[in-house]
């Protein structure tokens, strides 16, 4: 058993209504996310000219239109994203485009609409030229690069070098050039996003990558994004990119660009996590207490057919209990898990399936447990398994919790299938 894990308090409220209060109105799992939080982190990165959300971390329509409200243009990945993007009322055109897709594929519902609606595409794989030319010649497109390097904060979520699918290889530049020219087409912006949940020296190598790249393409660049990526501390004790900095590595770049273009360059940021993870909590209850062998569990009615990042990736996140009465007086050593039928559905777990303990409040059934840091890529990444419905999603702002997510039903699981009586 390896060491155990930090220790993490009690918490009565959440976004600062109490949670007794959103698990009477709402139940449980349930997703709140605080617009508070969310509001402060779009603030962060107001220096970039452009803060373009990548909807995958959290693609709710009420977020999405909570950041089209406040400047936030959105980035989207498949069809269904675009739509999300245009039911939130992101517009398609205009400089910058209101949408973006970036992806390493069209599948053809994404190519369908990228023409109809006219959505700018970021083209992350030489096939996907000759796809769009031949239905849109003479568009403007941005490229995404690899630069032959990467970082994430796990192998699955670095999205540079040899071993990502993403991106166009670097060395072949020079032929997607060539063939965006036989379609009539410009390339107007470049794109590198080397992996999620990064760290500050390796983003900094993006900036020296970029701006060989843009060199070789030329005056036709009008744009760069630096991609997403950037971290949020999880963990008690890491801390924040120095934002400052990085704005500085990439505002220094975009300047050395204009002068050797001798035009004004555009710089955007991509990030999902850092406008949302913070904001978000996935409350669940404490449905069972127990012992095997020396280990207690706390086994919640939320499990990874909620929030798959331990599983996936051996992902921290903070805990926290709050009681359903009287204040527990001391902590224990407990493996926090979840309703599943697999022995992987623990959330106290490290990369490689190593279940570890949590010091947590002595706890008992009917109590809640808190995750923490969960909006991004927790709800998105949610799945039926074992028939399990969705959770709802809650959004409180100026301290009024709206549901904007209603809980899937039972029906809901069933919807589509058939029974053939054969
Ligand atoms: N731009 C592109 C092209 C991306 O592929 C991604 C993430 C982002 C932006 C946003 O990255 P962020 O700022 O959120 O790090 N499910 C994983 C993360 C997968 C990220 C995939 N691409 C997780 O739970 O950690």
């Amino acid at each position: 058993m390896p060491k155990t894990q930090s220790v993490v308090a009690l918490r009565k409220t959440v976004a600062g209504v109490p949670i007794p209060d959103l698990v009477r109105q709402f139940g449980t799992p349930l997703f709140v996310y605080d617009a508070a939080v969310m509001e402060q982190r779009i603030e962060d990165l107001k220096k970039f000219d452009t803060v373009r959300y990548a909807q995958k971390a959290c693609s709710n329509l009420a977020i999405l239109d909570f950041m089209r409200r406040r400047g936030v243009l959105v980035d989207a990945v498949s069809a269904g994203e675009i739509y999300r993007a245009l039911w939130a009322g992101y517009v398609p055109g205009g400089r910058p485009p209101g949408i973006v897709y970036t992806a390493d594929i069209f599948d053809r519902d994404a190519l369908e609409l990228v023409v109809s609606r006219g959505i700018h595409v970021n083209i992350g794989s030489p096939d996907m030229i000759d796809q769009l030319g031949e239905r849109a010649p003479g568009s403007d497109i941005t490229l995404r690069i690899n630069p032959g390097f990467g970082h994430g904060h796990s192998r699955k979520t670095n999205t540079g070098g040899e071993h990502s699918k993403h991106g166009i290889w670097y060395e072949q530049l020079n032929d997607c050039l060539r063939l965006a020219g036989r379609y009539g087409m410009t390339v107007t912006g470049l794109h590198m996003h080397i992996g999620s949940g990064t760290d500050l020296d390796h983003l900094a190598q993006v900036c020296q990558a970029m701006e060989r790249v843009a060199g070789h393409v030329g005056q036709t660049i009008q744009s760069i994004s630096a991609g997403g990526g950037l971290p949020v501390p999880y963990r008690p004790g890491e801390e924040y990119v120095d934002l400052d900095a990085y704005f500085q590595l990439w505002d220094t770049t975009r300047r050395r660009l204009e002068e050797r273009f001798g035009h004004r360059v555009h710089l955007e940021i991509e990030p999902g996590r850092y406008l949302v993870a913070e904001s978000g909590f996935l409350i669940s209850e404490i449905r069972a207490v127990k012992r095997m062998g020396t280990n207690i569990f706390y086994l919640l009615d939320a499990g990874f057919n909620n929030l798959a990042r331990p599983i996936l990736y051996g992902a921290y996140h903070p805990m926290s209990i709050c009681p359903s009465e009287g204040d527990p007086d001391r902590l224990q050593a407990v493996v926090v898990g979840g309703p599943l039928c697999e022995s992987g559905d623990i959330f106290t777990q490290e990369e490689g399936g190593y279940v570890c303990r949590r010091e947590l409040p002595v706890a008992r059934p009917g109590d809640f447990l808190v995750i923490e840091i969960a909006g991004a890529y927790g709800f998105v990444m949610g799945s039926n398994y074992n028939s399990k419905p969705l959770a709802a999603e809650v959004l409180v702002h100026n301290g009024q919790p709206h549901l904007v997510r209603a809980r899937q039903t039972y029906e809901d699981l069933v919807r589509g299938e058939r029974v053939l009586k054969i």
